[in-house]
């Protein structure tokens, strides 16, 4: 495999009202997990991007990890710390926020 993890950020879009990650900061996500990568000093080579619609629109801001297929749901902007620390680089699951 190309990179040990790759993560996938739904940010995608939908016109109002409909809920969907992209309206919930899935954009903002991104960024925060590239900086929270870099900042915790990740030396695997991952892979973090944006993604469409991952089917879990009702529990956004919502992301998976692979390869374990590890889907989050909620996903909130103070939980970027604790995923990295535990999952991208632990390789141990943040059950709590777990969805799927
Ligand atoms: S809009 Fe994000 S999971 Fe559907």
């Amino acid at each position: 495999m190309h990179y040990s993890k790759h993560v996938f950020i739904c940010s995608n879009e939908k016109d109002a009202p409909k809920k969907c990650c992209g309206s919930g900061h899935g954009a903002e996500l991104v960024d925060a997990f590239r900086a929270e990568w870099a900042k915790q000093g990740g030396t695997e080579k991952i892979r973090i991007q944006k993604s469409g619609c991952l089917d879990f629109c009702g529990k956004g801001p919502a992301m998976v990890v692979y390869p374990e297929g590890v889907f989050y749901g909620n996903v909130q902007l103070e939980d970027v710390s604790e995923i990295t620390e535990t999952h991208l680089i632990g390789n141990d699951i943040v059950s709590r926020l777990q969805i799927g």
